[in-house]
């Protein structure tokens, strides 16, 4: 799963890229794909999709570089999805360990890590999601 070349730096390019592949990928998994086919659809490459690569290209580009785009409430649309789980996020979060660490050197997949489970902690905690009450 290793690509020969990972990239040292993140652009709108490279981004793009791996955005595409991420959701590729949650949409077959079984436990967050499900949400994301409610959604947006089953097709990847409808209209509902592609506003999400775009919107979720510049999340990316302002978290890891600063740059301005982004404009949206990332908490917002969670909070409509169903009832979202604690080991959803883990998956979330895993999946997109592995495929950011295929793509970038450890040093900037560390930092996508980081941002991810920052902002999935928050998510939790606003949503209240205890992990307990899991039967
Ligand atoms: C359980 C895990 C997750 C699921 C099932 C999930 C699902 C979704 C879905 C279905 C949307 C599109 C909603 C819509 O347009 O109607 C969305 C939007 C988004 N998600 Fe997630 N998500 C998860 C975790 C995360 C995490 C950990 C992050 C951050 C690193 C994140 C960042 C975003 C952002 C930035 C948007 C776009 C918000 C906007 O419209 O401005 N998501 N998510």
């Amino acid at each position: 799963m290793q690509n020969i070349m990972l990239y040292d730096t993140v652009n709108e390019g490279n981004v793009a890229k791996m955005v595409r592949e991420f959701y590729a990928i949650l949409v077959e998994d079984d436990l967050v794909g499900p949400y994301f086919v409610r959604a947006l659809g089953a097709d990847l490459k409808n209209e509902k999709w592609y506003e999400h690569y775009q919107i979720l290209n510049k999340f990316w580009l302002m978290l890891m570089n600063g740059e301005p785009g982004y404009f949206g409430d990332p908490f917002g649309p969670h909070a409509f999805l169903g009832e979202l789980k604690s080991e959803t996020f883990e998956r979330w979060l895993e999946l997109f360990k592995e495929l950011s660490n295929k793509y970038y050197t450890p040093e900037i997949a560390d930092k996508f890590y980081r941002k991810s489970e920052i902002l999935a902690k928050q998510f939790i905690e606003r949503l209240e999601i205890t992990g307990e009450e899991d039967e």
